[in-house]
């Protein structure tokens, strides 16, 4: 019994205020725990969530003022926090075995006491980050130490995006993130604030994700464990976990009342696995509907125009949608020219039925920002990396390797630059961790309509291979690379890169 579509309005999720703020740094709170949400008509959904809603709070950074986040665990078992698109430190990148675990240590023996002297640790590293004293935080990652809160420290020191924190625990991302583990973070600068972009009420994130639910309403996942010991999911879903119904900010098939103006929606694809070829229906008169301003890492050099839009996993694209191309009171569907049924259905935009539009204070100029090109005679390397399916049995690879945190497959040096070149087998959405990186050519060619601008996730079709530059730069220690399929990566197709 699936919700009807376009029943419920768009929600917009609660941005978070600091607890306190500085000269140089905001500092917020959020306790992870579960909640009983309204999803589906007539029942409630348990969700595991930041601060009780789902999509999580939003947090809204200025670049360059130190963000530090301290979350609670108050889930029934241990978590990570990854900040996804943060230029980070390794200390507060969440390291997929730099655990918080709850009260009571559940699953690693850890007692009441720990949880204490830890908490301690953890209120030195919230005033490390106050004053500055980089480092500090990292001491709270020690292994006799786990601790149930956990102080992340971000010195977004890196231009306007939109990111997204979500969870990162070795094995388990996937059952967390669908049960609700994920959330929105701006970063604003002042480039893109002096842009004549639609701002306030007409900036909307909008965060896509498929779930599947039990007759209950319980969030349906096909965990091999649902006790979080063995990760991993029952041998159909190998290629990733897929539901029935789409979310779009946590409810089923919205819809949202539109002005006859221009709006910037902040595309982003939670979803585990499901990839979308977004389009509007109908399209206004002359097409071009969808106009990427901004990719992962932020503002595109030019606008570009687009009638379809492919997302993969964890991609962003902010777009703008100019509803004054329509007539008033048309319903405009956003759909999935991949998807069929339900899937194929995304959100509805009703335009005003107002026969004057109002004056629109927002244009979209054809300059937006500057991105320097790519400079491949400067990379000191060449490294390819092979996302496989491992050979004879269940799993999936990176150079033939399943995971093991600890021992990385590329040691770089910070300041230099290097090109990676990433091959597939199957569908997979590469994710590069601390630095944004550009395409340089898609299976020998020019890059693909949806690479341009910097990038953090790209997306692999079956047997492909792209080659991407990227300059690592600030922050020593282990860093991610890996799927975003994020059942893959649950099934070890990840890799630590060292910087150094
Ligand atoms: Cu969105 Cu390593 O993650
Ligand atoms: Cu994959």
């Amino acid at each position: 019994p699936l919700p009807r579509p376009y029943a419920v309005p768009l929600p917009v999720p609660p941005v978070l205020a600091p607890t306190r703020s500085d000269g140089t740094a905001d500092v917020y709170e959020i306790v992870q725990r579960t909640a009983r949400l309204r999803i589906l008509p007539g029942l409630e959904t348990n969700a595991w969530t930041y601060g009780g809603t789902f999509p999580g709070p939003t947090l809204d950074s200025r670049s360059g003022r130190r963000t530090v986040v301290r979350h609670r665990n108050e889930l029934p078992h241990p978590t990570v926090v990854h900040l996804h698109g943060g230029h980070t430190p390794a200390g507060s990148d969440g390291y997929p075995t730099a655990l918080i675990v709850p009260r009571g240590g559940a699953g690693s023996g850890t007692g009441t006491g720990t949880g204490g002297a830890t908490s301690s640790a953890d209120d030195m590293a919230g005033m490390a980050g106050m004053t500055g004293m980089a480092g500090m935080t990292g001491t709270a990652t020690t292994q006799d130490h786990t601790p149930t809160s956990r102080t992340y420290t971000y010195p977004m020191e890196q231009r306007a995006a939109t990111l997204w924190y979500h969870d990162h625990r070795m094995g388990f991302t996937g059952p967390n993130v669908w049960h609700g583990l994920a959330g929105f973070h701006l970063v604003h600068d002042d480039e893109e604030e002096a842009l004549p972009l639609p701002r306030g009420d007409r900036d909307i994130p909008l965060m896509i994700a498929d779930r599947a639910f039990e007759a209950d309403g319980s969030f349906r996942y096909p965990a091999l464990d649902a006790a979080q010991h063995t990760p991993g999911v029952t041998d159909p879903y190998m290629d990733g976990v897929l539901g029935d119904v789409i979310l779009v900010n946590g409810a089923p098939w919205p819809v949202l009342e539109t002005r006859r103006l221009r709006y910037r929606l902040r595309l982003l694809n939670a979803s585990n696995a499901r990839r979308y070829r977004l389009a509007l229906d109908p399209p206004p008169p002359g097409g071009g509907a969808l106009v990427q301003i901004g990719g992962d890492g932020g503002l595109l050099e030019h606008p570009l125009a687009h009638d379809t839009l492919d997302i993969a996993p964890a991609e962003r694209f902010d777009v703008v949608v100019d509803f004054s191309r329509y007539r008033p009171g048309t319903r405009v569907r956003l759909v999935n020219r991949l998807g069929s049924g339900g899937t194929a259905e995304v959100m509805r935009f009703d335009v005003s039925a107002a026969a004057q539009p109002p004056a629109d204070d927002s244009r979209i100029p054809h300059r937006l920002s500057t991105i320097p090109a790519p400079r491949p005679e400067r990379a000191v390397a060449t490294r390819t990396f092979h996302f496989q399916r491992r050979a004879g049995s269940t799993g999936w690879t990176i150079n033939g390797r399943a995971y093991e945190p600890g021992s990385p497959l590329a040691t770089v040096r910070l300041g230099t630059t290097e090109r990676w070149r990433f091959v597939t087998d199957f569908h997979h959405p590469v994710h590069l961790h601390l630095d944004h990186f550009q395409v340089l050519a898609r299976n020998g060619r020019s890059p693909g309509p949806y690479d341009a601008g910097w990038k953090d996730t790209v997306d692999l079709r079956p047997a492909e291979s792209v080659e991407i530059i990227t300059r690592f730069t600030d922050y020593p220690g282990r860093f991610m690379l890996h799927c975003h399929n994020l059942e893959h990566e649950d099934m070890a197709m990840m890799a630590d890169f060292v910087t150094e």
